[in-house]
């Protein structure tokens, strides 16, 4: 799928050191986002313990950065073992940046990382009224299923293939080169 993010943008997985970005960027979540994402009303404390935990092993956050700062996140996090072949995502993206395409390239990159990880069922809660994230559920052909306040989605095919993993490398390479690239821009432009 072409990627077309607005320009000055970059998606890539968070290092262990940008956790604190994931917090600050769901603490900016509006009212409403903030309670689609989590499914109701959570106090700040919440937030930021629940962003701590994105440091465990097997938690694949995917972010949409836009002139360094944290606009958007794709969480992927594997249920019961590491080793498990369930898991569930969670997508926030910041008021402004909605609906331009961002969330359909964190999914995107999700599905990708979850095949890789030989995930078999994806699940994603969300929201009965959520009628933006059904639709980019929808998008995806990937035997999605929807179930009353939830959607499910079956990553499909389940086995990883040379391609898949090679797809996702060459991302995780232009997102490295990405963000050296956007903070010698930011050095440049602050000297
Ligand atoms: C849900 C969310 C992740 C979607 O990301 P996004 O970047 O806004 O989505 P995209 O722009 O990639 O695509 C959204 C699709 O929904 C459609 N859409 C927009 N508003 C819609 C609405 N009110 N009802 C139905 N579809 C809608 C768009 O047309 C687009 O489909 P298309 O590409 O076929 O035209 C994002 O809006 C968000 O973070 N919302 C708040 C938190 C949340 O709801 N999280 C999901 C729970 S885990």
């Amino acid at each position: 799928m072409q990627e077309l993010l607005p320009a000055g943008s970059v998606v890539r997985k968070l290092w262990m050191s940008e956790i604190d970005a994931l917090r600050d960027h769901l603490l900016r979540l509006d009212r409403d986002s903030r309670r689609r994402r989590f499914g109701g009303a959570v106090s700040d404390e919440l937030i930021a313990r629940y962003a701590a935990t994105a440091s465990q092993a097997g938690v694949v956050v995917h972010g949409f950065f836009l002139d360094g700062t944290l606009r958007g996140a794709a969480e992927l996090r594997p249920l019961g073992s590491l080793f498990a072949d369930e898991a569930e995502a969670a997508f926030s993206i910041e008021q402004p940046w909605q609906s331009h395409g961002v969330g359909t390239v964190l999914l995107a990159r999700t599905l990708l990382s979850a095949r890789n990880r030989r995930i078999r069922l994806l699940r994603m809660h969300c929201l009965a009224d959520n009628g933006r994230m059904q639709q980019l559920a929808r998008k995806f052909d990937a035997g999605l299923s929807f179930d009353f306040g939830s959607v499910v989605g079956e990553v499909d095919p389940p086995r990883s293939t040379t391609l898949s993993l090679l797809r996702e490398a060459v991302a995780d390479g232009h997102g490295v080169a990405n963000a050296i690239l956007d903070a010698q821009l930011r050095l440049f432009k602050a000297a």
